[in-house]
């Protein structure tokens, strides 16, 4: 059996910033009531009208410099794994896509469908195929373009608000040495709560043509929907739940964590995890002021950032912890 490690991370965040005063233009909101409950500042949407970024290009780019950091070119990525909840098309998925847009030989694409977990999931399943030997170089890729499909009224307030687009990649490589790398993955789901943060049509449960023959004014069936504090509630138990597993899997103490990455759901989420574990400020990492809540794309924008900025470093344990829509939730841990 080999170990998979992490040989290169790439970012990619559309150039169009929206703060939290832009988006009175649209609804009655403020930076206040934003700021203090979700910790965001500004985020990035497309601007569709002056720029051709898709879920899959943004994807695309974010893969190409973690295949340049990770020494490699397209020709040495054995397969791609796509975890996005908001793809270009309803099919196919957005890895297919990566592979013509990075001009890739002809390797095999997966689409993972896990929200906010998806990267989480995305990378356990990178590491079982390279634990295998199946493959040497994975690209692992979380991208989201949330701005195409959110209510920009105030009627949309409480989820609009939170929903950032960007992308990141990280390149998975095989390793011999089994002190390094991915040391251990966990997931999880309840799917009970599917509906308490979904987007329910258009979907074959609930098709266009049934949308459009009620022409009801209040669906609000194709806008994302969250059940805010019920979210909140379950999101602070499920990532505690998750770190603990990661770190007893590896007979590992709170203090040995150098670097936490909780996906970006919301800052008193984050923080309330960084007291729960007696963690100092260094060793948890939040971007969410910036990008805003990018669901599959958070952890690997946060994971690339924390790299650029020198906070991670050869040898450090770095756990990668996640919750969302499904629900789903789960963690990685990995000596850098
Ligand atoms: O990434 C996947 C996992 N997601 C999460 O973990 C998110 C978990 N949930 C949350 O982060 C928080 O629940 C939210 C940030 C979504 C909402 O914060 P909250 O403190 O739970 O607020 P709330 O939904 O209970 O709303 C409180 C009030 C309401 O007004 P009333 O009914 O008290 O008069 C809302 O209408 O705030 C109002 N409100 C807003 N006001 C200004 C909701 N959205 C806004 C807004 N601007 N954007």
């Amino acid at each position: 059996m080999y170990n998979s490690k992490i040989t290169g991370v790439g970012k990619y965040l559309p150039d169009n910033i929206v703060t939290n005063n832009d988006l009175k233009q649209w609804m009655d909101t403020s930076d206040e009531w934003i700021q203090e409950r979700t910790g965001i500042k500004e985020r990035r949407w497309i601007d569709a009208k002056n720029s051709d970024d898709t879920t899959s290009s943004m994807g695309a780019k974010a893969g190409k410099i973690a295949i340049e950091r990770a020494g490699l070119t397209t020709n040495d990525i054995d397969f791609i794994i796509f975890a996005t909840l908001s793809p270009d098309m309803y099919f196919p998925g957005g890895g297919v896509r990566v592979q013509d847009l990075l001009g890739m030989p002809t390797v095999g694409a997966l689409d993972i469908r896990n929200q906010c977990s998806g990267f989480v999931y995305a990378i356990s399943v990178a590491d079982q195929f390279i634990k295998t030997g199946m493959y040497k170089n994975i690209l692992v890729i979380g991208s989201e373009n949330h701005s195409g499909g959110l209510e920009r009224s105030t009627r949309g307030r409480g989820v609009t608000v939170i929903f950032g687009d960007g992308a990141g990649a990280v390149v998975m490589s095989q390793t011999k040495n089994n002190n390094e790398g991915v040391l251990s993955t966990h997931l999880h789901s309840e799917g009970k709560y599917a509906k308490e943060l979904a987007l329910e049509g258009p979907s074959t449960g609930r098709w266009v043509d049934a949308i459009m023959a009620e022409n009801n004014p209040d669906d609000v069936s194709y806008y994302p929907y969250m059940n805010g504090q019920f979210v909140f509630k379950h999101a602070v138990v499920r990532f505690s739940e998750a770190i603990i597993e990661g770190l007893e899997k590896n007979n590992l103490q709170k203090d040995d964590i150098d670097m936490l990455i909780p996906h970006q759901a919301n800052l008193r989420i984050a923080q309330f995890i960084q007291k729960k574990f007696g963690l100092s400020n260094a060793q948890v990492y939040n971007n969410i002021m910036r990008y805003g809540n990018t669901t599959a794309a958070s952890i690997p924008i946060a994971l690339t950032e924390a790299w650029e900025e020198g906070k991670i470093k050869d040898g450090n344990t770095v756990v990668l912890a996640a919750f969302g829509s499904g629900f789903t939730w789960g963690s990685v841990v990995i000596k850098w």
